[in-house]
């Protein structure tokens, strides 16, 4: 075993009370609705997270706690770079925040995805949360972090969103 996936088993271990799956299209609006209470994640339509849960759901997961949808992650790969995850949104139902949900997400993912030896993601700079979700992924894998603007406030955004910082993380072990 890798040093990469020993520490991933290790954090595996911290919580039983969740348990993962991949999504399916009749999560769509249980989807839509945890999105929506999860500020400041943008919301997209309905029709655009039944595409997540069907579409991509071999890059996405489900989390629950007691039969109740708790957390999602959406994700896709880099057409261009099929070794690369792309993270698209993660979301946590903000009774389950700062238990390591978000960290299980991630690692569950990154398992069940063949072949990906990088992750990319964008973060808005004042995000912290975020930033220090995908600080704590880099830490556990051993892995290099960078980050950059993507899409700028102003030349990108016409000035109505926050700057997204684009945040690639890798190269890790194929776990
Ligand atoms: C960001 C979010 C997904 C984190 O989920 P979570 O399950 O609470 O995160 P975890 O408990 O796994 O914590 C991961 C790391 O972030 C840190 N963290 C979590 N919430 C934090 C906060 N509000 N402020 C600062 N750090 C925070 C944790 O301490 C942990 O770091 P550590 O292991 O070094 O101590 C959750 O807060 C959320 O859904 N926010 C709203 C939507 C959002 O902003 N999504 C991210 C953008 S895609």
């Amino acid at each position: 075993m890798s040093p990469a996936s020993d520490c991933l088993s290790e954090l595996s271990d911290i919580s039983p009370a969740y348990t993962f799956r991949t999504p399916q299209a009749t999560d769509g609006n249980v989807v839509f609705e945890l999105v929506s209470r999860c500020q400041p994640l943008d919301e997209n339509s309905l029709y655009c997270n039944l595409l997540q849960c069907s579409h991509f759901s071999d890059t996405s997961i489900v989390a629950e706690a007691k039969g109740q949808m708790v957390g999602f992650i959406s994700g896709y790969r880099l057409p261009q770079q099929p070794n690369t995850l792309f993270v698209w949104q993660v979301a946590v139902d903000a009774s389950q925040r700062g238990k390591g949900l978000a960290s299980q997400m991630l690692e569950n993912l990154v398992k069940r995805v063949a072949d990906v030896t990088y992750l990319h993601t964008t973060i808005t700079p004042d995000n912290k949360a975020s930033w220090n979700t995908f600080k704590r992924f880099a830490l556990n894998l051993k892995a290099p972090l960078s980050h950059n603007v993507l899409f700028d406030k102003h030349q990108h955004f016409a000035g109505k969103h926050d700057s997204e910082e684009l945040v690639v993380i890798g190269p890790f072990t194929r776990l």
